[in-house]
């Protein structure tokens, strides 16, 4: 077994990690909203006025701090009316990024802020750019947050909501190098300044670059830096083989595989830093940031379903990928303010999934779940003597994050790629007092994954092999794990 040997400096404030790192978004793709978050009223599924419980409590217990809605490429189709008032004459429309299915609008503008208040989250609204006007967005804005008498505010009261609701973010436009209109970054530019002028809201996001377009970065900077733009949106998906064409199976993958996915997702280290130092020629002081508001690992779909509803499973493997990328934003937190996993429910990296009445908490959700302590925590110094696992790439075994909370604790996530090596870590904490540690762990087969039969195959256990003396804390950290410490 090797050992590691690591630091950490609780005296050495480096950011506040901002909640929103943990955020989630829903797409009204496959059954991430229907079935997955909404199933109606009247369903013999157990609900709250239509959102499903079960689905709620675990949500809950996450404390997700804000959800992003209503996509996606759907978001540059969505025309917000037709998803208000009552909901059996609600206009059906077709999905026609996703599936070519029926879109019966019933889950509209307030079953989705209804949804945040319920699950105690900010709201996270994508306006229409891409094939909406100026009008309806700002229209949508003025229903949803104003509180004064127009003719929006008495649309919002005639269907049943006297006060406005809290929208902390807007985005402007999804992908608009893409499926939102596949515009180059000037017309882009351009569109997102008229666009902004009419929307009142100090939480504007700009469509950011497709993973390593560091030219859009560049351009959106330049051009719109002045335009109340509170942060730019970067979307980044790991896929495990590399090819779009042929991404692998969720459930079935050898170890080089495993390998390939987690060494992919190490890219957005990269990404982060490349583009925050193209941020950084506008905007040292960071007052504009980086939002990964779309990220996770997109695979094959499960055989037999809809390839258009990118329903997939989450493994051990997924669950190490989560940690890597969640310890690279708190490590990043002085740019990244926000980040959002794609998605929340049935739909690509999901925390949960549904099949009729059952759900099952997948290993991402443990890990999100584990690392919530780092929310409005500060990241304080911390740094491994680590080594490398991959012949030919870059793939450093543990990644880790450390931060302090305003009680005084700190919270230690790490985690181990390595499919054959336990690591011995001897940390090394200067100038500390803590008494306690306490330890949970998640770890299993690479390939394991939770299913409606076996609900629990992945979970997080007690972890006891820790042991704290004075300045130094060891603990043996097995190979595929992720480990949670926290010291008071
Ligand atoms: O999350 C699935 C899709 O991926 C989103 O709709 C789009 O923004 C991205 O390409």
């Amino acid at each position: 077994m090797s050992q590691l040997k690591m630091t950490v400096d609780q005296t050495n404030k480096i950011s506040k990690i901002n909640k929103e790192i943990y955020g989630h978004f829903a797409e009204h793709l496959g059954r991430c909203i229907y079935g997955g978050i909404y199933v109606g009223k009247d369903s013999p599924i157990p609900n709250i006025n239509g959102y499903r419980k079960d689905v709620v409590e675990a949500l809950k217990a996450l404390k997700v701090p804000v959800l992003r809605w209503p996509g996606g490429c759907f978001a540059d189709t969505y025309h917000w009316k037709d998803g208000i008032g009552k909901p059996e004459e609600r206009r059906k429309i077709v999905n026609i990024h996703w599936g070519g299915v029926t879109e019966d609008n019933s889950f509209g503008t307030h079953e989705f802020l209804d949804f945040c208040e319920l699950i105690g989250c900010d709201a996270y609204v994508a306006v229409n750019l891409g094939s909406g006007t100026v009008q309806e967005a700002a229209e949508w804005v003025e229903y949803m947050t104003s509180s004064n008498v127009s003719p929006m505010t008495d649309l919002r009261k005639k269907n049943g909501r006297e006060k406005p609701w809290n929208v902390k973010y807007i985005g402007i436009g999804n992908e608009s190098w893409g499926c939102g209109g596949s515009m180059t970054v000037d017309h882009y530019s351009n569109l997102y300044k008229q666009f902004q002028q009419y929307i009142p809201s100090n939480g504007k996001i700009a469509c950011g670059p497709n993973a390593a377009d560091y030219n859009w970065t560049d351009g959106i900077m330049r051009n719109c830096q002045y335009s109340g733009m509170r942060g730019l949106s970067l979307h980044f998906y790991t896929i495990p083989t590399g090819d779009w064409g042929k991404k692998g199976s969720s459930v079935d993958f050898p170890e080089n595989e495993y390998y390939s996915t987690i060494a992919n997702t190490w890219e957005m280290e990269t990404l982060l830093k490349k583009h925050d130092a193209v941020m950084n020629r506008y905007d040292l002081e960071k007052k504009i940031g980086l939002v990964v508001d779309e990220w996770g690992v997109w695979t094959d779909v499960i055989d037999g379903t809809n390839p258009g509803f990118l329903y997939q499973q989450n493994s051990m493997r997924d669950a190490i990928l989560a940690s890597v990328n969640l310890n690279l934003f708190n490590e990043h937190s002085d740019r990244v303010m926000m980040a959002n996993i794609a998605q929340m429910v049935n739909v690509l990296q999901s925390v949960i999934l549904t099949e009729g009445e059952r759900m099952v908490k997948t290993p991402t959700y443990h890990v999100f779940d584990m690392y919530k302590d780092h929310m409005e925590s500060t990241l304080v110094y911390s740094n491994i003597e680590n080594k490398q696992i991959l012949e030919g790439r870059y793939l450093p075994a543990v990644s880790q994050s450390v931060s302090l909370d305003d009680s005084g604790k700190l919270h230690i996530t790490i985690s181990n790629a390595s499919l054959d090596e336990d690591f011995d870590i001897n940390c090394i904490l200067p100038r500390t007092e803590y008494k306690t540690a306490t330890a949970k762990i998640l770890t299993a087969k690479y390939d394991t994954c939770n299913t409606f039969d076996n609900p629990d195959a992945v979970a997080p256990e007690a972890f006891t092999d820790v042991t704290l003396d004075g300045e130094s804390l060891k603990f043996t950290l097995p190979k595929c794990s992720v480990l949670a410490i926290e010291l008071c």
